[in-house]
C-alpha cells in the first residue's frame, strides 16, 4: 500500500509495501472532536416513549461550534462523528448482482475492517443486512489495546436501520452479538416486530415519529449512549438520506478499478441535494490500481 496523499517522504520514494493495522488505524483515526463523555442517554427505547425526539432541546448537528457533526444533546456535549465506508467500481456502481463483494479486494477487506474496529457502532441499512448476510461484529485482537485505550468494547455494536423490521432475529447478528444488536426504526414500527426483535436480545431504539427514522436523530440518539464514533456501511439508500440531512461528516471511499456496465445503484440514492454538498480530499492511498479515498466535508 501506497499513501498518495497527503504527500510525505514516503511518496517520494514510492514505498509501497502492507501496512500494519495499527498503521491503517492511525491514518484513519478519528478526530479528537469525536469524543464520549458521559454515556447514558436520553433517547427512548421503543415501548417506553411517546414519540417525542430523542435528545429533545438538544442541539442540531452541525451547530456545534468546533465542527460540523458535533451533536451536542441538552444535558452534555457528546460529539458525533458519521464516516461511511463504500466501494464504487469506475463506472459508479455500489454494487455487482446484488454484492459488493465483487468490487472489492483483499486491502479493501482490511480497511473495512480496521474501520469497523475504530467505530462505537456501525449503522447500517435492513436491505443491506439481508442482501450481505450481516454478522455480529468480531472483535480484533490487532485493535484491542486501542479500542480500551479510547474507552472503547472489545466490538463496536451494529445498528440496523428499519422501518419493516422484516429481518431474521433467529440470525447471529440478533441472537449472538459481542455487543446487543441495536435496531433504530420509526414510532410506527409494529409491535409484534419490535417484540421479536427484543426477545432475540436487540435493543429496539425509536428514533422518527412515523414509521421511519430520522437520519439526524438516529445520530443523536447513538450519540446520547455514548456512541459518538460511528461509521455507516450505507447501503446507497440510508446513505443517501444521511447525506440529504447533512449529517455526513466524512467518506471513506473506495475507487474499485473494475468496470460493471448496468443499472445498479450508486453509493448514495434518494432524492438530489439541492446544492451540490462540497467534500475535502483529506487522504488517499493506494493498493493494486484500488484507490482508498477518504473525504471530510469543508
Ligand atoms: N458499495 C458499497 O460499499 C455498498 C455498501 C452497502 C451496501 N451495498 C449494496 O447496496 C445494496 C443495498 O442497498 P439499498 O440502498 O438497497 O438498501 P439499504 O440502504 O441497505 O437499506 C434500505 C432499507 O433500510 C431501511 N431504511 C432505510 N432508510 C430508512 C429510514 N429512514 N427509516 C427506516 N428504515 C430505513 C429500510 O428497511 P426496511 O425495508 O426493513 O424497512 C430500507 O428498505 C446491496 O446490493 C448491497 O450489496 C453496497
Amino acid at each position: 500500500m501506497r499513501r498518495l496523499f497527503p504527500v510525505t517522504d514516503q511518496t517520494a520514494s514510492g514505498a509501497d509495501r502492507e501496512w500494519t493495522l495499527d498503521e491503517l488505524a492511525e491514518a484513519y483515526a478519528y478526530p479528537a472532536s469525536a469524543r464520549r463523555d458521559d454515556a447514558g442517554g436520553t433517547g427512548e427505547v421503543a415501548g417506553t416513549g411517546a414519540g417525542g425526539a430523542a435528545g429533545t432541546g438538544g442541539t442540531e448537528i452541525g451547530d456545534v461550534a468546533g465542527g460540523r457533526g458535533a451533536a451536542a444533546p441538552a444535558g452534555g456535549c457528546r460529539a458525533a462523528w458519521l464516516r461511511a465506508n463504500m466501494v464504487a467500481s469506475l463506472d459508479g456502481a455500489a454494487h455487482h448482482e446484488g454484492r459488493s463483494e465483487p468490487l472489492s479486494s483483499a486491502a479493501d477487506m482490511r480497511i473495512f475492517g480496521m474501520l469497523r474496529g475504530l467505530a462505537d457502532a456501525i449503522v447500517v441499512g435492513a436491505e443491506t443486512v439481508r442482501r450481505e448476510g450481516y454478522r455480529p461484529a468480531r472483535a480484533r485482537e490487532a485493535l484491542a489495546a486501542r479500542r480500551k485505550a479510547a474507552g472503547q468494547g472489545p466490538a463496536p455494536v451494529i445498528a440496523v436501520v428499519t422501518a419493516s423490521l422484516d429481518l431474521d432475529f433467529s440470525l447471529p447478528l440478533f441472537t449472538a452479538p459481542l455487543v446487543p444488536t441495536i435496531v433504530l426504526t420509526g414510532a410506527a414500527a409494529l409491535p409484534e416486530r419490535v417484540r421479536a426483535a427484543e426477545k432475540a436480545g436487540a435493543e429496539v431504539i425509536v428514533a422518527g415519529d412515523g414509521p421511519g427514522v430520522e437520519p439526524g436523530r438516529a445520530v443523536r440518539a447513538l450519540a446520547d449512549r455514548g456512541l459518538v464514533r460511528l461509521l455507516t456501511e450505507g447501503g446507497p439508500r440510508l446513505l443517501g438520506q444521511f447525506v440529504a440531512a447533512g449529517v455526513l461528516d466524512e467518506l471513506c471511499l473506495t475507487m474499485s478499478p473494475t468496470l460493471t456496465s448496468g443499472y445498479a445503484q450508486r453509493i448514495a440514492g434518494g432524492p438530489a441535494l439541492a446544492v451540490p454538498e462540497r467534500f475535502a480530499l483529506a487522504a488517499l492511498l493506494e493498493e493494486d490500481g484500488f484507490l482508498f479515498t477518504r473525504y471530510r466535508r469543508v
